[in-house]
C-alpha cells in the first residue's frame, strides 16, 4: 500500500518517524520530533542558500528549469512576450487573471495618473553626487516614499495595499529617468499621460528640446517585450528579500529598497551591466577562447558573466527571446558590435565540457544588456532597467505574502552554532 508519508530511521536512536509529504515536500518543522534525548533542541534541516527549501507557497510564476518552461500565472511566457504588453502582464501577475477591456482601461488610466512624483523628490535626487550610481539613487528614493505615504504601513488593509502599488508601478520609471537626467546633467522630464508606459519611459529618458517626444514604435515594443521578460521570477534571491523584509509588516517601500538591493547585486540583476564591461574587457572575438580559458581556469574566481542559473538548467527561455529580438532593434539602432563577440562567447562556450557538464547556458542577462546599449542606455543604468518591470514581481509576491495569514509569519531562519562555548569576561590587562 502507498502513503503520502515518509519513513524516517534515526540511526543514532533506531526510532522511526513517519512525516505527512504535501505537494512534494515535507514540513520542516515535523522532523523536529526527532530527537536523542530530552535535551536535545531536535533536528533541524541545513540549507544555507535555499537550494531546496521551499519557502511559501505561490500561485504566481511557475519555472520547471529542466526544460526551460516560464508560464507567469499558467500563460507561458512565449505567447506573453508576443502578444502582451508590460502593464497587462502587471495586471495579470498582481490579480491571477488577464484583464477585462473594461478592467484594463481602468488599471492603465490609475496607473498613469500615479506617474508623477512630489517636487521634493526631486531634491532628494538632486543631494547625490553628479555621478551616483543610478540603482543606488532608485533604492534610496524607493525608501523615502515610505516618509511621503505614511499610511502604507497599513499593511493589513487590501485598498491601502493595493494604492501602494499601483504608486510604485507608476512612479518607478518616473524616478528611475529621474536618475539617470541627474547624472547626465539634464533636466527632468513630466511624465506625458498620452504615451504607453514603456513609451512614456522612453519621453522621460531621452526627451531633449523637441515640443513632442516621437517614440520609435519598435524600440517602444522592444521596452515591452524585455519587460515582461522581467516582471517575475518567483522566489529569486530579491523576491525573498522584499518577502523576507514584508514579513515584518513593514511598509512596501522599505521592504522594496530592499529587493532593489538583492537585485544590485552582480550575480542577480547587476549581471547585465557586469555582461557589458566583461565584453568590453575582451574587446574582440579572437580573445574569446584566451577569456574562456581564464574562466576555466580561476577555480570559481572568473565567472563568464551571463551564462549559468540556479533554477535552469537546460536554457533559459527569456534569453531565446531575447536573442531573437536583437536583429529587429539593430535594425533601428545600428548593429552593436559586442554582438559578435558574445556570440563567440556562447559558441565556444556551449561547446566546453567546462561549461557543458555544469549545465551553464546564457541566461536573460547576456544579451539585454547589447540591446539595451543599442537602445541609448548607459551601462550602469542596466540593473534599473531589470528593476522597473521586477517591481511587478515584487509587489505581487509580497501581496500574496501579506494575504497568506495561514501559513506565512516574520521570517526568521535558524543557525547552526559553532562558536565558543561558554567562557568569563576577562580583563585587557590579563588578556594573552
Ligand atoms: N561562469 C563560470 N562558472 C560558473 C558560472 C559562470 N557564470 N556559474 C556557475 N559556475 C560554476 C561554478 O564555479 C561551480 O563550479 P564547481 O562545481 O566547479 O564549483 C558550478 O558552476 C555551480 O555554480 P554555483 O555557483 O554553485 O551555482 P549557483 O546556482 O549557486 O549560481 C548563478 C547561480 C547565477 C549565481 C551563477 O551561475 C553565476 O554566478 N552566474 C553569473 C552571474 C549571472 O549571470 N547572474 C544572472 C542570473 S539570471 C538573472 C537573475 O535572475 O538574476
Amino acid at each position: 500500500m502507498t502513503k503520502d508519508t515518509l519513513s524516517i530511521t534515526d540511526n543514532r536512536t533506531g526510532k522511526i518517524y513517519e512525516v505527512p509529504i504535501k505537494n512534494g515536500t515535507i514540513n520542516a518543522i515535523d522532523i523536529r520530533q526527532i530527537k536523542t534525548g530530552a535535551e536535545d533542541f531536535g533536528l533541524m534541516s541545513y540549507d544555507p542558500a535555499y537550494t531546496n527549501t521551499a519557502s511559501c507557497t505561490s500561485r504566481i510564476t511557475f519555472i520547471d528549469g529542466d526544460v526551460g518552461i516560464l508560464n507567469y500565472r499558467g500563460y507561458p511566457i512565449e505567447q506573453l512576450a508576443e502578444q502582451s504588453n508590460h502593464l497587462e502582464t502587471t495586471y495579470l501577475l498582481l490579480n491571477g487573471d488577464l484583464p477585462t477591456r473594461p478592467q484594463y482601461e481602468a488599471f492603465t488610466s490609475d496607473i498613469t495618473h500615479h506617474t508623477m512624483v512630489h517636487e521634493n523628490i526631486k531634491e532628494l535626487i538632486d543631494a547625490f553626487r553628479y555621478d551616483a550610481h543610478p540603482m543606488g539613487m532608485v533604492m534610496s528614493v524607493v525608501a523615502a516614499l515610505s516618509t511621503f505615504y505614511p499610511e502604507s504601513k497599513k499593511v493589513r488593509d487590501k485598498d491601502t495595499r493595493r494604492k501602494q502599488i499601483h504608486r510604485l508601478i507608476a512612479k518607478v520609471p518616473t524616478i528611475a529617468a529621474y536618475a539617470f537626467r541627474h547624472r547626465t546633467g539634464l533636466h527632468y522630464v513630466l511624465p506625458d499621460n498620452e504615451l504607453s508606459y514603456c513609451g512614456n519611459f522612453l519621453n522621460m529618458m531621452f526627451k531633449r528640446t523637441e515640443g513632442t517626444f516621437k517614440v520609435n514604435p519598435v524600440l517602444e515594443k522592444a521596452l515591452e517585450v524585455l519587460f515582461i521578460l522581467h516582471a517575475d521570477h518567483e522566489q529569486n534571491c530579491s523576491s525573498t528579500a522584499m518577502r523576507t523584509v514584508g514579513s515584518a509588516e513593514s511598509d512596501p517601500y522599505s521592504s522594496m529598497a530592499a529587493a532593489i538591493g538583492a537585485l544590485y547585486g552582480p550575480l542577480h540583476g547587476g549581471a547585465n551591466e557586469a555582461v557589458l564591461r566583461m565584453l568590453n574587457e575582451i574587446g574582440h572575438k579572437n580573445n574569446v577562447a584566451k577569456f574562456v580559458n581564464e574562466v576555466k581556469s580561476s577555480g570559481g574566481d572568473v565567472r563568464l558573466m551571463g551564462f549559468g542559473h540556479r533554477v535552469y538548467k537546460n536554457f533559459d527561455p527569456r534569453a531565446k527571446i531575447i536573442k531573437k529580438m536583437a536583429d529587429q532593434v539593430f535594425e533601428v539602432t545600428g548593429h552593436n558590435p559586442l554582438l559578435e563577440i558574445a556570440v563567440e562567447l556562447e559558441r565556444i562556450a556551449l561547446e566546453d565540457d567546462y561549461f557543458i557538464k555544469r549545465k551553464l547556458y546564457p541566461n536573460v542577462d547576456f544579451y539585454s544588456g547589447i540591446i539595451y546599449q543599442a537602445m541609448g542606455f548607459p551601462v550602469d543604468m542596466f540593473p534599473v532597467l531589470f528593476a522597473i518591470p521586477r517591481t511587478a514581481g515584487w509587489l505581487a509576491q509580497w501581496d500574496e505574502m501579506v494575504e497568506d495569514v495561514k501559513e506565512q509569519k516574520i521570517a526568521r531562519p535558524r543557525q547552526v552554532y559553532l562558536g565558543a562555548g561558554k567562557r568569563d569576561y576577562t580583563v585587557m590587562s590579563k588578556r594573552a
